[in-house]
């Protein structure tokens, strides 16, 4: 990776990876596009930022040939519970923007990454320690644009030699940018609420078992994907990698090891809630770590702990 393309640079992932791609390898090396550009004046300004709609094929392209990049990293995406709200707006944006991206990397030669997800797995999967291999029937949209998503990385990779590579991450835990429209969004609210009010109103029910993993964590998945040695990646589209199993209510007890009256309560939201109850309650990340040792750092106390810190900090700044 030496010049490196984002697409969706303004969303939850994108602007915590560019900041850490561009310390890595350079900020002129590292071009964020994303549809917005009045959002996050702080990172437009950082470094090089093109406006970029990924339906746009011939936008994408001329931004990608403009500065030469090799490697492309595509992240713009609508997630789960807006990609049921709106299906064809998601179909659209998921698989247009998708294949616009991997056209691109197939003509100019790129290395790509798009990330999938536990979307991609469906009420027939099975729930416990999924495995790498596995029955795939998701029943959500965005779950069809994830398995979708990885069968045609597979294809760019065996019909054109396309370099690509993918995860299947769970739900992704941060401080810096929000989610958004997301099943597992809930599990970042809780601290911030948890900060602000000492109390927080679950949409997800109690029981409700999902994978999470703490964003530090899922970038250096990232970028430890990328750089591995192609030869060992046997499913390199997508892994499975995760770091806890958790639910609501293990959220509210290492959150009370720092906020002791911190209370939890649910109203369930059933669109949501049937999201959640199709996918995993456990991911097995066997293959990610055997063909190119992917390891998590941050179990569910060690990330509350520093949630709660990096975020009483920001919130802090906020008022002042
Ligand atoms: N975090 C995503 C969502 O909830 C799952 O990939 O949609």
């Amino acid at each position: 990776m030496k010049k490196i393309l984002i697409t969706g640079a303004l969303g939850q992932i994108g602007s915590e990876l560019l900041l850490k791609m561009r310390d890595i390898y350079g900020t002129d090396q590292v071009i964020a596009t994303d549809i917005k550009s009045d959002k996050h004046q702080g990172l437009v300004q950082s470094g090089p930022y093109e406006t970029l709609d990924v339906t746009q094929a011939q936008d994408m392209f001329h931004i990608a040939q403009k500065y030469q990049v090799d490697t492309i990293i595509h992240l713009a995406a609508l997630l789960s519970a807006t990609a049921e709200a709106k299906p064809l707006l998601a179909w659209n944006l998921n698989m247009g923007g998708l294949v616009n991206a991997l056209e691109v990397a197939r003509e100019l030669r790129c290395q790509f990454f798009t990330p999938s997800s536990i979307g991609a797995f469906g009420p027939s999967t099975p729930k416990e320690h999924t495995p790498q291999v596995t029955i795939q029937r998701p029943t959500t949209m965005y779950g069809v644009n994830k398995v979708a998503g990885e069968l045609l990385c597979d294809y760019y990779f065996y019909k054109f030699g396309v370099d690509t590579r993918g995860l299947r991450f769970p739900g992704l835990i941060s401080y810096v940018a929000p989610p958004g429209g997301g099943t597992t969004d809930y599990a970042v609210d809780i601290y911030y609420e948890a900060l602000q009010k000492s109390r927080y109103t679950s949409y997800i029910a109690q029981g409700t078992y999902m994978d999470m993993m703490y964003m530090p964590d899922a970038l250096r998945a990232i970028l430890a994907l990328m750089e591995s040695d192609p030869a060992k990646l046997i499913h390199r589209n997508a892994y499975n990698v995760t770091a806890m199993s958790v639910q609501p209510e293990d959220f509210a007890q290492a959150i009370r090891k720092y906020i002791p009256n911190f209370k939890l309560d649910y109203k369930v939201d059933p669109i949501r809630q049937a999201i959640a109850d199709s996918w995993p309650n456990s991911l097995d990340s066997t293959a990610a770590r055997e063909e190119w040792g992917f390891s998590a750092t941050y179990d569910l106390d060690k990330m509350t702990m520093d949630m709660l810190d990096k975020l009483q900090e920001k919130l802090s700044h906020k008022v002042s």
